[in-house]
């Protein structure tokens, strides 16, 4: 269900993921963005619909890169179109050197917010070029500091040829500067043309030239899905901005540029192929989103006409056969030459992001029939349901205040379960009161809501933050879950709040119920905003009170609009503000709280279809609250805090004043126009602390998750009722900080994070106290599937029972000589112990560190338990030499109780992992004897490795080493 969302945005990708340490590689990064044009007017490049992509020219034409002169040395840098080094590479550099005298001259690159030069370190350096007649110099390449001193002994490279030709070299750091520069130096006069000139560090993410700290970041979330490479990164402003992954393969040289939607060059070198690669490394399956013919919309959108669609549905048929068909076809060929010739199995495709309308809907019907008529099984998301054609799944998208997430109504409890499957693609809070999503609080928010998807998980299938990455230098306008700059990282608390909830999913959520009086009321704060919605109107007597006490009251014929924000050239008429037919104004302090605003309305004219008269109130960029009267009265409803109330029709539009007041208190809301009430409600109350509990069937563990977000620690009582056999002890995972305004920096990278430790007196009911500001995983261990046998740990170690052994030579050579092991002492118990406490069935006998400094061995322990058992006599090795599989606890038996010895399970080589509890109650079983062969034909006939027979009910934890045969195991031969 837990996966992420890896876009291109905030320089998450380029400048941060992805190594390449030098910006502007290619010299194309001062290419106007496909599909717009300068517009004269506003001194922009621009598409059709005025969308500004952000790209600005450089007077240069070489953004990143500068021309170095010092001493007397004298020259110029220049983008140059000649002899292009590839199709997709159309511009280089050209550095003329007119005169070097006694000085230096070259051409410095300022990476990503500088070069990160540290002091040991290897960086791979490749560029092209190639020199015009008459240059005999060499060139000079190396990392310095911004005042010149070198960090790395700089590298020669000699004659330089008048053909493009690669040089590589290695880079040592002999100093650490984060924000140092590259640069190459030319050694004479004369002319030289760079092209693809980059620096990677020699140490990068496994076999992908990614940077270790952030990929591993991503890796340690354990993602199931990655979804990629947007977002509105694979919508584009224009059709040529949009991602087109045939762009983005092959050699880096041919990998073409595009200006993306967030305002600068993406390199692909994290192309489709690295994206593939990155899915398989991590373990995640690749979620790719495909360009479905229509462009953003929240920029000036485009469709791909209807007629010229082909190249859209073949890119995406083709995305699917590269990742997807065998190696002998064209698109398998291209991956194995990328160096993986086996598919990757791609299994889910979205088509488009963010799409909208009837136009979605039909090109979507296109996509998805080419892609279902191929591959049948793959899954394919749509924006939203639609009629066009089948829809799998959905990809729904909530940026949403942290109130949404503690209250919201959205839990798909009662989605209906016919309906497509949801993907919530992009989720996360913004808001004011996280400081931008940055804080403790949005992560506890999140981890809130998050427990409504987990219990839905039959319809919510998955779930991804957005967005994840962020260089804290380049961001885009938006937030980022892991952060960094060119040297350091840091998760926010929503990070760990991924992280817990990935490394903590439950196969299903069970029934829970919390009783809590942890609610807050609502005291509701902020501005005021007047809104004429296509609508000319007049308003006066505004009146702002508090507890009967004057806030604000307007005159507008004696002072005009004064204090009122967008109303400089409103009209005011017989004292009263009038608006010129649609706008907005806004007046106040944002720390108003708790407050009624009142004033006179007279609806005069209404511009256009659907006019209205709203009243913002409590407005903050966290909240929005309003109360909207619609086409003079037809309608009247408000919102507050994401409750939505419709009320009584009332007519304003007449020549009259109307009155209407909007009071709010405690979390109680009343509108009244003329003196009547329209709308009279209590908020929903605002939740404080929630909780939800699953099973993990794999581990057999209980998890709980609690989020708890007021400053007060809530001192619990814990029901497990109906889960039997829990352990003593189990493990709990706390998020938490001083204030939930606390967040991670760059200096401080874990302030806010999560510890684990263990948690010992878990009963079927417990006590337990949930710290403030807290996310809670408690994660508590059971055993009901081994039969209801046990498992002895003490601190990290699990102990068996000490079983006699003899070592018999059954072949091998000698060096890796081949033993069977046959018991010398019985090995049939089962365990006594008392149900009320069991620790103290146990006692722990300290033996001392052996002389021989090899504690893990059976007669050398310097650790052993003593316990009680009983025999069990039917419980016998089968037919087949094999200790005969576990049957239900508690097992009656009618031998003494003797005492028996345990050992750390390393020690021995015979050793049962999960024992059989001894009882006599009603809830006792005979333990039945093996059964025999029905016939001699059942025989394995292949060799049994008991070591990897570990299902359910299998006693014994085999031996490791690969030749040597446990005999109660089995007759082991592999
Ligand atoms: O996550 C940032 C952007 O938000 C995504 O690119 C887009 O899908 C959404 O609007």
């Amino acid at each position: 269900m837990f996966g992420i969302f890896l876009e291109e945005i905030n320089h998450g990708v380029d400048g941060g993921l992805y190594a390449e340490m030098i910006r502007n590689r290619a010299f194309e990064g001062n290419t106007q963005p496909g599909g717009t044009f300068y517009d004269p007017e506003r001194k922009i490049w621009r598409d059709q619909g005025g969308w500004d992509p952000g790209y600005r020219e450089d007077p240069t034409g070489l953004p990143y890169w500068s021309l170095l002169q010092t001493g007397g040395a004298k020259g110029s840098m220049t983008l140059s179109d000649q002899e292009p080094l590839s199709k997709a590479s159309p511009h280089s550099l050209k550095l003329e050197v007119d005169e070097l005298g006694r000085g230096r001259i070259g051409i410095a690159n300022e990476g990503y917010w500088g070069i990160n030069c540290v002091k040991g370190a290897k960086y791979k350096l490749t560029f092209y070029a190639r020199a015009a007649r008459g240059f005999k110099g060499a060139l000079h390449a190396g990392i310095e500091s911004k005042d010149g001193t070198p960090c790395t002994a700089p590298v020669k490279f000699g004659w330089i040829g008048p053909k493009w030709k690669q040089y590589t070299a290695t880079l040592v750091g002999a100093r650490t500067d984060h924000r140092a520069r590259f640069v190459i130096g030319a050694g004479a006069a004369g002319t030289v043309w760079f092209d693809f000139v980059s620096l990677l560090p020699a140490k990068t993410w496994r076999n992908l030239p990614l940077r270790p700290d952030v990929a591993q970041m991503i890796a340690d979330l354990k993602p199931s899905f990655v979804r990629f490479p947007g977002g509105c990164a694979t919508e584009g402003g224009t059709v040529e901005t949009s991602y087109n992954w045939k762009d983005t393969i092959g050699p880096l040289t041919d990998r073409k540029e595009v200006f993306g939607a967030w305002g600068y060059y993406r390199t692909h070198g994290m192309g489709f192929h690295e994206y593939l690669q990155f899915c398989e490394d991590i373990g995640a399956d690749p979620l790719y989103v495909a360009f479905c013919g229509q462009t953003c919309v929240w920029r000036f959108w485009e469709n791909v006409p209807m007629s010229e669609m082909g190249w859209v549905v073949q890119n995406s048929l083709d995305s699917l056969d590269y990742a997807n068909a065998p190696r002998a076809t064209k698109w398998g060929k291209l991956r194995a030459k990328a160096g993986h010739p086996k598919p990757f199995n791609m299994t889910l495709f979205g088509i488009g992001n963010e799409n909208i309308r009837r136009e979605y809907e039909e090109r979507y019907a296109l996509v998805y029939n080419a892609v279902k008529k191929k591959y049948p099984n793959v899954t394919t998301i749509a924006c939203f349901n639609n009629k066009a054609a089948p829809v799998d799944m959905v990809d729904d998208h909530r940026y949403v205040t942290t109130r949404w997430l503690m209250n919201t109504k959205e839990t798909y409890d009662n989605y209906d379960r016919k309906a497509p499957k949801v993907y919530i693609g992009e989720i996360s809070t913004y808001a004011r009161d996280t400081a931008g999503g940055y804080n403790l609080l949005a992560g506890l928010t999140e981890a809130a809501y998050l427990m409504n998807l987990e219990r839905n998980a039959d319809v919510v299938r998955m779930v991804s933050y957005a967005p994840l990455l962020a260089n804290v230098n380049g961001r885009t306008g938006w937030h980022g879950c892991i952060n960094f700059d060119n040297y350091r990282i840091f998760g926010t608390p929503a990070y760990y709040t991924q992280k817990m909830y990935s490394w903590n999913r439950p196969s299903y959520t069970v029934a829970t119920s919390v009783t809590s009086e942890l609610t807050a009321k609502e005291h509701l704060r902020g501005r005021i905003g007047i809104d004429f919605a296509g609508l000319t109107a007049a308003i006066t007597d505004v009146k702002v009170e508090k507890d009967g006490k004057l806030l604000y009251q307007s005159d507008f014929g004696k002072e005009g609009a004064k204090g009122w924000e967008n109303a400089a050239n409103w009209k005011i008429e017989d004292g009263a503000l009038v608006s010129p037919g649609g706008g907005m104004v806004f007046f106040g302090d944002p720390n108003w709280e708790d407050y009624s605003v009142s004033l006179k309305m007279k609806w005069i004219e209404a511009r256009q279809d659907w006019s209205a008269f709203v009243i913002n109130f409590a407005s903050s960029e966290r909240s929005d609250n309003w109360w909207k009267i619609e086409n003079g009265g037809r309608r009247s409803s408000i919102a507050a805090c994401n409750d939505f109330y419709d009320g009584k029709p009332a007519s304003v539009q007449d020549e009259n004043w109307h009155d209407m007041k909007v009071e709010f208190k405690d979390g109680h809301i009343r509108c009244s126009l003329d003196g009547q009430v329209v709308h009279d409600f209590d908020l929903l109350p605002l939740y404080k602390f929630v909780a939800q509990a699953g099973l993990d069937e794999k581990t057999g563990d209980v998890l709980i998750k609690a989020v708890n977000t007021s400053p007060e620690p809530v001192a619990a009582t814990i029901n497990l009722a109906g889960i039997d056999n829990l352990a003593p002890s189990g493990y709990v995972t706390v998020m938490t900080s001083k204030s939930v305004e606390d967040q991670n920096t760059l200096d401080e990278p874990r302030k806010v994070a999560p510890k684990t430790s263990k948690l010992a007196g878990i009963a079927p009911s417990f006590a337990h106290e949930f710290l403030p500001n807290s996310f809670s995983v408690i994660r508590i261990r059971t055993w009901a599937k081994n039969q209801n046998s046990v498992s002895v740990d003490r601190g990290p170690l699990t102990f068996s029972v000490k079983i006699g052994e003899k070592y018999v030579r059954s072949g091998g050579t000698d060096e890796w000589p081949a033993w069977e092991i046959f018991p010398t002492t019985p090995w049939n118990y089962g365990l006594v112990i008392d149900k009320s406490n069991p620790a103290k069935s146990f006692e722990v006998v300290h033996k001392g560190w052996p002389k021989s400094e090899q504690p893990v061995v059976w007669d050398a322990s310097p650790i052993e338990l003593k316990a009680k058992a009983e025999k069990i006599p039917n419980w016998a090795e089968n037919f087949w030499g094999l200790v005969d599989k576990l049957q239900p606890s508690p097992v009656k038996s009618d031998q003494p109780t003797v005492n028996i010895t345990m050992i750390p399970m390393g020690a021995g080589r015979l050793r049962p992992s999960a024992i059989p509890v001894i009882g006599s109650g009603p809830d006792a079983h005979e333990w039945t004897p093996p059964e025999e062969p029905v016939s001699s034909f059942l025989l394995p006939s292949t060799p049994y490795c008991g070591a990897e027979d570990r299902g359910a009910g299998q006693a014994w934890q085999g031996l490791r080493h690969p030749r040597v045969a446990d005999r109660l195991n089995g007759n082991a031969r592999c």
